[in-house]
């Protein structure tokens, strides 16, 4: 196997597209690249700051004065607005849905561009996103597209935000995700999509260690 690749994993909103990545990085010794995160530190400025997510001008704005990085502390991602490790406040959905409505806006998205190939255009990376194989790092050595049935997303993220929270509405984690699949898909810019070279991964019946396992197996030519 070839030193240093980029690998690629792209998908919906609960397609387990984090523990996969995450899961797969640690296998391969690689530094897991999640690209989400960023645009849920950008939106949760957004949030902060009392902007509204469909304001262009105001975001282009906050674009160009905000300060976003990442750093790999003890193994894991964290990242940074403004010099304030944001890691743990961006995980709820309202970030993410604010993060899924800024992201269709162009300047947020070349914002973030540099930021993440600077992170990974050395190889030795799982880079997990919407637009990694298609936009990101199109050359990739190896692109997935992770799905998996919207009703067994619904049953995942519900699950993942029990085990956080407590009491969570079944209904309206559902409603939340369709909205969230819907404006990640129908998006100008970079839209949600499998690019062409990606091999596409049903996981709708299969657990974290089968997907990686067959993601390991197709990287290593098996
Ligand atoms: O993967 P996530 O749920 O943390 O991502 C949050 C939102 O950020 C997602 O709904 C769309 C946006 N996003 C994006 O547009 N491109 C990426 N590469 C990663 C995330």
């Amino acid at each position: 196997m070839k030193e240093k690749l980029v690998i690629t994993i792209d998908g919906p909103a609960g397609a387990g597209k984090s523990t996969v990545s995450n899961a797969l990085a640690r296998r391969l010794s690689y530094l897991y690249l999640d690209t989400g995160a960023l645009y849920r530190a950008f939106a949760y400025k957004v949030i902060e700051d009392g902007i509204l997510p469909g304001d262009e001008k105001v975001l282009a704005a906050l674009c160009a004065r905000i300060e976003l990085h990442l750093d790999n502390i003890d193994g894991s991602l964290n990242v940074f607005v403004d010099g304030a490790n944001v890691t743990k406040m961006i995980r709820c959905e309202e970030v993410g849905l604010v993060a899924s409505r800024v992201s269709a806006v162009s300047a947020v998205r070349e914002r973030l561009l540099a930021i993440q190939r600077q992170a990974g255009d050395r190889g030795g990376v799982v880079a997990e996103g919407r637009d990694m194989g298609t936009v990101v790092f199109p050359m990739a050595d190896y692109k997935f597209y992770l799905d998996a049935s919207v009703d067994e997303r619904v049953r995942r993220r519900y699950a993942e935000l029990r085990s956080q929270r407590g009491s969570v509405d079944y209904k309206k984690v559902a409603e939340d995700l369709v909205v969230r699949d819907r404006q990640d898909q129908e998006r100008k810019i970079a839209p949600l999509k499998a690019s062409e070279d990606a091999t596409i991964v049903d996981s709708t019946k299969m657990s974290v260690a089968e997907v990686v396992e067959k993601m390991i197996s197709i990287i290593r030519g098996a």
